[in-house]
């Protein structure tokens, strides 16, 4: 089987007894105690300020890997040689503001990161970039993963970037039109299985014992050095400016621990000089992480059954969680859960400011009202919410919100009025200028 060592002064080490094998197994566990492992980059003797000058000069090059937002930052990154480097010139997504949700949020000024700009409209590609030029670099044919469709959007394109088969395991029925119709169009072998997120994760981490495929979840540390890169482009656009919270949706936790991680590293290559603090916000039908803080004190996480329109985090076992804790304490952050109605309303305010993002991106607004209303996050603090993927992405969801049946049959029916003056119902009418200037009267007048 081809290998994955690395020559890297990267040096891998488990996050658990701190064992540092030479190369990883196929499913990226410690041999010796079956915790995820993490890179360890070495000591960096390179004076800060030429780093980031020497970050910002390259957006002017023509380079390939300099136009990515991720290889930009190479310098942080595991090396991979450059013919094996495969880019969509990912990252370089942009901080908005958002005024109407700061509004509603009690909070005086709000900024969101949209990893939704990315080339296949997540935060994965990011990650992706990185973990499939390590693949390509190990000579892998194939390359493999369980999502709920993001992972498996991104992976699928990367792989037919680099002339890799890829092999995507996905929950039947449980994940949008929108990613599952990326994967088939990049070309990926396309599994539904009938099962839901975790079950999908289970045959996978079987499948990669028996077979040479490359494993591109976020238990892949190469995933989660590329993810880092989102939050050191973030603080290049605040002029190296800290802010105080960083607010990230939590599923299977590669991306919360991957901010984190990257905060920690800059701190201690005096790139900042203080930390953010990482909350993690959850859904609540899907809430393992939150129970696993707010019920046992991060002794220990009890998997579930997950359930959420939310989709993209629909992940009842996270495998990151012990990297996510570590995240939380060290920034002293917070974790939350917000509700069905609670996501769907704070995806429509994100989109009335112009903006939008898919379901699992608006918990952290909805999230942060919460965050807001403990006290814990203060007026004037500044706020940066991490939105994960595109509008685009789960058109299905939003229509159905708009139209007012997206809770039909749930137990969340009966307060679902609630968010009636959020909704946007098409207006069907007569193809007739009196009708269409009545329509528009109507609007005028209820404005
Ligand atoms: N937001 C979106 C849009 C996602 O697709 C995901 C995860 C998350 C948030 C949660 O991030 O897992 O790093 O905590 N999607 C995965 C997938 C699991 O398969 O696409 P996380």
């Amino acid at each position: 089987m081809p290998s994955t060592a690395t020559e890297n002064p990267f040096r891998l080490s488990c996050i658990g007894c701190g064992a540092t094998p030479d190369s990883a197994s196929e499913n990226f566990r410690c041999p010796s105690c079956g915790n995820l492992l993490e890179f360890i980059s070495p000591h960096q003797t390179v004076d800060p300020q030429t780093l980031k000058s020497l970050w910002l000069s390259r957006k002017a090059s023509a380079k390939k890997l300099d136009q990515s937002g991720v290889w930009r930052f190479r310098e942080l990154l595991p090396r991979v040689p450059e013919e094996h480097a495969i880019t969509l010139r990912e990252g370089n997504t942009p901080l908005y503001d958002l005024p109407r949700c700061a509004r509603v949020a009690g909070v005086d000024s709000l900024l969101a990161k949209h990893q939704g700009m990315n080339p296949t409209a997540s935060f994965k590609d990011t990650g992706m970039t990185v973990a499939a030029s390590s693949a390509h670099q190990g000579g892998f044919r194939w390359v493999a993963c369980a999502s709920t469709g993001n992972t498996s959007a991104s992976m699928a394109a990367y792989a037919a970037r680099g002339n890799m088969q890829s092999l995507v395991m996905i929950p039947e029925g449980k994940i949008s039109w929108g990613k599952l119709s990326q994967s088939l169009d990049y070309g990926a072998l396309t599994c539904q299985l009938r099962t839901d997120f975790d079950g999908c994760v289970r045959i996978l981490d079987e499948l990669v014992r028996h077979k040479p495929v490359y494993l591109l979840n976020s238990v892949n540390p190469y995933r989660i050095e590329g993810q880092k890169t989102a939050a050191i482009e973030l603080l290049e656009q605040l002029g190296w400016e800290v802010p105080d919270h960083i607010i990230v949706p939590g599923g299977n936790l590669g991306n919360s621990s991957a901010i984190g991680k990257a905060l920690l590293e800059m701190r201690d290559l005096k790139l900042i000089s203080a930390l953010p603090k990482v909350s993690i916000i959850q859904a609540q039908g899907a809430n393992p992480f939150y129970r696993c803080v707010r019920e046992f004190g991060g002794t220990k996480l009890e998997s579930m059954s997950a359930d959420t329109q939310a989709t993209a985090i629909r992940i009842g076992n996270p495998a990151s969680w012990k990297k996510a804790l570590r995240v939380l304490r060290e920034t002293s952050g917070e974790v939350e859960q917000v509700s069905e109605l609670e996501i769907a309303e704070a995806k429509a305010e994100i989109g009335s400011d112009g903006i939008g993002c898919e379901p699992a991106s608006a918990v952290t607004l909805a999230g942060l009202k919460k965050l807001a209303r403990k006290g814990f996050v203060k007026s004037s603090e500044t706020v940066i919410l991490i939105l994960t993927g595109h509008l685009l992405k789960d058109p299905d969801f939003t229509i159905k919100f708009h139209r007012g049946d997206l809770f039909a049959g749930t137990p969340f029916e009966k307060d679902a009025s609630r968010a009636a003056a959020l909704q946007r119902s098409p207006v069907i009418v007569d193809a007739d200028l009196g009708a269409v200037i009545s329509v528009l009267n109507a609007a005028e007048k209820g404005s």
